[in-house]
């Protein structure tokens, strides 16, 4: 006999498996799951999730699919959270701190709190990656939010309505293009598929047996 824990999802009361994910347990009390959910491993940010265990006035943040039930979960789920998210033309924008400025003042109204940096799914130091953006650093903007995977939830949290994974975006994107060194073989590579040398050889694996392509992709040579 499984042990059973009681979780209210959005109000109302279930009995669910205590080895179940949020996930699992939502869809085991028969919820069908059309919008936040997506990758189920972690990786998407589409299952954003807050929760509060019963007499304990902490309002926690976490992906559904990647935390276990507990016994006295309150749980909500955040499928979409509405950041500001602004247009440009990455060709053209300027690569210093005035970007940020122009696109997203609201970053210089961080008042220090740290709410972003508690409630990430993802244990990331979201207040520091902010502060690198403020002061034109994009590389290390890019390299502090790298496994952000723009659930949303620091933005809930914050009293200045900054879009913290949009700017962590927009960042990662100029270092990308402008700062990050160049990768010329690549360049050349994607030259030679554009001009057709490797037509042949591409339909010739798309006939493939999905078993061997996958034989084929875990023995590939991995360039140093
Ligand atoms: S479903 Fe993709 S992160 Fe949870």
């Amino acid at each position: 006999m499984e042990n059973m824990v009681n979780i209210f999802l959005f109000g109302k009361k279930y009995s669910v498996p205590e080895n179940l994910t949020i996930m699992t347990a939502m869809e085991y009390a028969g919820y069908q799951l059309v919008r936040g959910c997506g990758c189920r491993n972690g990786f998407c940010g589409a299952c954003a999730t807050i929760y509060r265990i019963k007499g304990d006035r902490e309002l926690k943040a976490c992906l559904a699919c990647q935390t276990k039930v507990e016994d006295n979960m309150y749980i909500a789920t955040l499928p979409f959270f509405p950041l500001v998210k602004q247009g440009y033309d990455i060709e053209k924008i300027p690569t210093t701190e005035a970007v940020m400025m122009q696109l997203y003042p609201e970053i210089y109204s961080c008042i220090g709190c740290n709410a972003c940096t508690k409630s990430c799914t993802q244990e990331l130091n979201v207040m520091q990656y902010i502060a690198y953006a403020q002061r034109g650093d994009f590389e290390k903007c890019a390299e502090e939010s790298f496994d952000c995977v723009m659930c949303g939830v620091c933005s809930s949290r914050c009293p200045a309505g900054i879009s913290h994974p949009q700017v962590a975006m927009l960042a990662r994107r100029i270092n990308g293009k402008y700062l990050a060194p160049g990768c010329g073989h690549l360049n050349d590579r994607v030259k030679e598929i554009k001009n057709g040398d490797f037509k042949e050889l591409i339909e010739a694996l798309m006939q493939k047996p999905i078993e061997e392509m996958k034989e084929l992709y875990n023995t590939r040579e991995i360039e140093k």
